[in-house]
């Protein structure tokens, strides 16, 4: 099977870029599934029910989300609804579900999403509850596991793929919204430090650049802001797993604006 992820979608700029490429990218790929990241979907900050019909209608089949999750307070209704998770080792009385299930192709593929430590919200240790839950769903007989791994610091996201790579299918990193050019597929686990942003290129992670400038330069704080007009880019990845849930390749795919698409590959080492 072949299953495909979209890291941070990054407001308008990225819904756009998804409504112009996607269809295409799927159908070019042999897409069988497809996962985005909606923590930053709406305006930069969360997801609204119009953004995530309107995500999910351009082909995307679940999305995953992370610390910014909780921004637009109407999600609290919408993981009843809509196929989203949020972090899995928020604490357990938070709305939502960290953890996906689905069938595809005559396999039972489970996403998690998982939350680092450095610098990000008070949750439980991402470690020791993977552990856990990746221990769990192998003796339900689950081989096809794919974990976004929303993290700031690398060296968290290279120790899960270190930890886990002979365990799960595919840890994708998110967060950072800067792309890492390091996809590999290790012992049957692919692997990216981080996506990457599908959204505005020209500002700072995907906002316009004035704020983070000023607050960088006087300490001020102030409200980021994603701009109307901008060079964009989308990012995505396709990993390829066989019937023992293991990788066989990926492609790290990365389109700016309407310009042809680069494609880096990686292949089982
Ligand atoms: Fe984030």
């Amino acid at each position: 099977m072949r299953i495909a992820f979209i890291g941070d979608v990054v407001g308008k700029p990225g819904r756009l870029m998804i409504k112009r490429h996607l269809k295409r990218l799927k159908q070019e790929h042999f897409v069988d599934y497809m996962i985005a990241n909606y923590e930053n979907a709406s305006h930069g900050f969360g997801l609204t029910e119009k953004n995530c019909i309107e995500l999910l209608g351009y082909g995307i089949d679940m999305m995953t989300g992370g610390n910014h999750s909780f921004d637009k307070k109407e999600i609290l209704d919408l993981f009843d609804t809509y196929p989203l998770i949020r972090p899995i080792n928020y604490p357990k009385e938070t709305p939502g579900k960290g953890l996906f299930q689905t069938t595809l192709l005559g396999h039972e593929v489970a996403i998690i999403n998982l939350l680092g430590h450095y610098t990000m919200p008070m949750v439980d240790n991402p470690f020791t509850m993977i552990t856990e839950v990746v221990k769990e769903l192998k003796e339900q007989g689950v081989k096809h596991i794919i974990i976004d791994m929303h993290a700031e610091a690398s060296s968290e996201k290279n120790a899960l793929l270190h930890m886990l790579k002979n365990d799960v299918s595919a840890i994708v990193g998110t967060h950072t919204h800067v792309a890492t050019d390091d996809l590999q597929v290790l012992e049957g686990c692919c692997y990216v430090t981080d996506l990457g942003l599908t959204g505005c290129r020209d500002g700072v992670i995907g906002m316009d650049s004035t704020i983070p400038i000023k607050r960088f330069m006087t300490g001020l704080g102030g409200h980021f802001d994603v701009p109307e007009g901008c060079k964009a880019i989308l990012q995505m990845l396709v990993f390829e797993l066989d019937d023992e849930g293991r990788c066989v390749g990926a492609e790290k795919i990365k389109i700016h604006d309407d310009k042809p698409k680069i494609v880096t590959k990686a292949w089982m080492e």
